[in-house]
């Protein structure tokens, strides 16, 4: 899988993807992930990527042709090209698995008040991370990238992500290790027990009696 994200802030990807579990996929080869400064496509003599609104309006929006230059540089007939913005569909784990099958993704990053309209014609999907503001789609790229990459084959053991939160519309259960109590705490005694087929059925329960109490919507759907 590669992943090519477009941005006029470049640097704030340096460390997200320099530790831990992408770190480690990166050098595995499994996958591949390449920021680009589209500000390095623009035609414009100061090199500006974007001007007011026409009509009038606060702030800047961003124009197309640097992105488009860009966009049209790295595209290939295998690419998936996802806008990030607000009024996008809403980013969820089932897309994270869909997204995880494809081999090139294409992110664009928006920025200011905006973009112009017409770059939404680049995009395959337009996906929002939720319903709230950010100050640019740079977070949302970086959501996008580590919630598909620790599901690409090899990157982490297949089972630890089988059992996550939201697979079946359910929330994770409850999970313990050392010591056996803590503060008065004590694991509960069925994970002690040894007994495979009942450890697998306390965590279903937990995992369903959890998702009713904090996110019944999960079981209406
Ligand atoms: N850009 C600004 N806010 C965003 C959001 N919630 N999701 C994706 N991109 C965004």
């Amino acid at each position: 899988m590669k992943i090519d994200i477009l941005t006029i802030f470049p640097e704030m990807f340096t460390n997200v993807f320099n530790e831990s579990i992408i770190k480690r996929a990166k050098e595995k080869d499994l996958i591949e992930i390449n920021i680009h400064d589209f500000r390095q496509f623009s035609k414009d003599p100061h090199n500006k990527v974007d001007y007011p609104p026409f009509g009038g309006g606060d702030g800047m929006v961003l124009m197309p042709q640097p992105i488009f230059d860009c966009v049209l540089s790295l595209k290939t007939y295998e690419s998936y090209v996802i806008l990030l913005t607000p009024d996008g569909e809403t980013y969820n784990q089932k897309k994270a698995y869909q997204l995880s099958e494809k081999k090139h993704l294409i992110l664009i990053c928006g920025h200011y008040e905006g973009f112009d309209e017409r770059i939404r014609t680049l995009a395959d999907m337009e996906l929002s991370i939720g319903d709230y503001i950010l100050t640019g789609g740079e977070y949302a790229a970086m959501i996008i990238t580590d919630s598909i990459t620790r599901l690409l084959p090899g990157v982490i053991k297949s089972s630890s992500h089988e059992n996550d939160s939201f697979n079946n519309n359910l929330l994770d259960y409850p999970n313990y290790t050392k010591p056996r109590v803590y503060k008065g705490m004590e694991v509960p005694e069925v994970l002690l027990s040894g007994n495979h087929q009942k450890i697998q059925e306390y965590r279903k329960e937990e995992s369903i009696k959890r998702t009713k109490l904090r996110r019944p919507d999960l079981l209406e759907r």
